[in-house]
């Protein structure tokens, strides 16, 4: 079968396949911010790379297809192990763990007894498509036996992996049951990336806690497991900060096209050109703090602050993870806050929240952003939040204020937003009346410093990064599998 000198290893294709009411299939962009960024570093890779992942849906994987000049390479995951390895392990003990437990992680064994399985599966589509000596980039929380397991086997691939959500302090992460197998598993790469300093300094402090691991700044130094049981040779890695970013060039163009502009005025018009839009978009997640900011929204229409007649708050809560318990309750807390302020404060004619429970296109969201005088970002928790690059970037007027919790990764590269603690009400409802009121010389001033920090660091500067931190790992993979 073809080799490929470049892998990508993600729990998801960056297409999922949906099926349509009339049972034809089509393949759409899948969600999240690691699709959004690998997608366009891939669209114009030049060398021969394949993606492994899961096509989105469960059961039998479609055949391995070509996109481009990139190899689609399907896994498939049946009903049972979606919800014990990608609904159970990944996003209800994993995902709420790195997240500063929000809510409380549920530990199951039999969910970690899937993870095993269905990274191992990983591992050896990785082990079949990969060329010898090709370079190996894995991906994300779903993944961190890979490392390890595709070493094994492969001691002469490059292996890197790259974390896309925060990595939590060990007093965190020291719950975790299965802690040290997770750990030998990521040492298995020769470079570890993270999203901020933070993150890879707490992977540092773990490793030292959990495995007795030495760190020298960066460096990581292991010297293999006692018991061979447990597995895990030798190892010197470095686990660095190279935050992520998007394709400013991309949506600069998308943004300032014709069509985008046209939409943006068409949105305003709908609805009914209030002085102020201001805007939130997230997937629907406890991470994202829409609670809160919409008791701070809601606070602000119901004491005066804000008025209907001319302020408007759109929030997109794209769709996600619903089977999860976890999520269907937020939803419902969410829709209930928005039917009860819109019911409090909205008159015919002045509707005080646009709830929008759906995922759009990019053309669409460029036309939002273009519309938002105000950008809403509150995660309590967020590895980087690209869409605070996309505003920035796609708001290219001059005009705008970002709001920006100082719990985002985003917010380190970021310090001209207006930074929010969102768990502060009183505080963040300050903070959204100044970015709606301040002088917009202000304003320009400091949308004028983000943009360019975005566009001097954008995805193609961090995959070029992290390729450089791997290229130069301490360690070189040995060849002659
Ligand atoms: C975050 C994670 C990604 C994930 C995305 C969407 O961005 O870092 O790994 O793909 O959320 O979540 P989902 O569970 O739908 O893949």
């Amino acid at each position: 079968s073809a080799r490929y000198d470049f892998v990508i290893a993600a729990n998801r294709l960056p297409v999922d396949q949906h099926t349509n009411p009339d049972g034809s299939t089509e393949w759409r962009t899948a969600p999240g911010g690691l699709v959004t960024a690998m997608d366009s570093v891939m669209r114009s890779w030049e060398g021969n790379a394949a993606w492994v992942g899961w096509a989105g849906f469960p059961g039998e994987a479609p055949e391995p297809f070509d996109e481009g000049k990139l190899r689609l390479h399907p896994v498939p995951l049946s009903t049972k192990e979606l919800s014990d390895y990608y609904e159970g392990f990944s996003n209800d003990t994993l995902w709420p763990l790195y997240h500063d437990v929000i809510v409380p992680p549920t530990f199951h064994r039999s969910w970690w007894t899937c993870y095993r399985e269905i990274n191992q599966r990983f591992a050896e589509a990785v082990c079949e498509v990969a060329a010898e000596g090709a370079t190996v980039w894995i991906h994300d929380y779903q993944l961190q036996l890979v490392p390890a397991l595709v070493r094994d086997r492969r001691p002469d691939v490059r292996i890197g992996w790259f974390n896309h959500i925060p990595f939590p302090p060990v007093e965190l992460f020291a719950q975790l049951p299965w802690r040290s197998s997770i750990l030998r598993g990521l040492l298995g790469a020769d470079f570890l990336g993270f999203q901020r300093p933070d993150d890879a300094r707490n992977f540092g402090r773990s490793c030292r806690a959990v495995l007795g691991a030495t760190t020298k700044g960066e460096k990581i130094e292991w010297s293999g497991a006692d018991d061979d049981r447990l597995g895990g040779a030798p190892r010197t890695v470095r686990a660095a900060a190279v935050p992520i970013s998007i394709d400013a060039v991309g949506l600069r163009e998308l943004a300032d096209s014709e069509a985008v502009q046209e939409r943006a005025e068409e949105i305003r018009a709908s609805l009914g050109n209030p002085d102020v839009v201001v805007l939130g978009v997230d997937r629907l997640d406890y991470t994202k703090g829409i609670r809160h900011r919409l008791r701070a929204i809601g606070e602000l229409y119901d004491d005066g602050s804000i008025s209907p007649d001319e302020v408007t708050f759109i929030q997109v809560a794209t769709p996600s993870r619903e089977r999860v318990e976890a999520y269907r309750t937020l939803r419902e807390q969410i829709e209930g806050t928005v039917g009860r302020i819109n019911g409090d404060v909205s008159h015919l004619g002045a509707t005080a929240i646009h709830y929008l429970h759906q995922s759009y296109p990019r053309e669409e969201m460029a036309a939002l952003y273009q519309v938002a005088d105000v950008m809403l970002i509150t995660p309590l928790r967020d590895g980087m939040n690209l869409v605070a690059k996309e505003y920035v970037t796609a708001r290219h007027d001059g005009k705008g204020a970002l709001v920006l919790s100082e719990f985002t990764g985003a917010a380190q590269e970021m310090p001209q937003a207006y930074l929010c603690n969102p768990h502060d009400i009183t505080g963040l409802k300050e903070t959204i009346l100044r970015a709606i009121s301040d002088e917009p010389a202000e304003k320009e001033r400091r949308m004028k410093a983000l943009r360019r920090r975005v566009r001097k660091h954008d995805v193609q500067t961090w995959a070029q990064d992290f390729l450089n931190g791997l290229e130069s790992a301490p360690e070189r993979p040995r060849s002659g599998a």
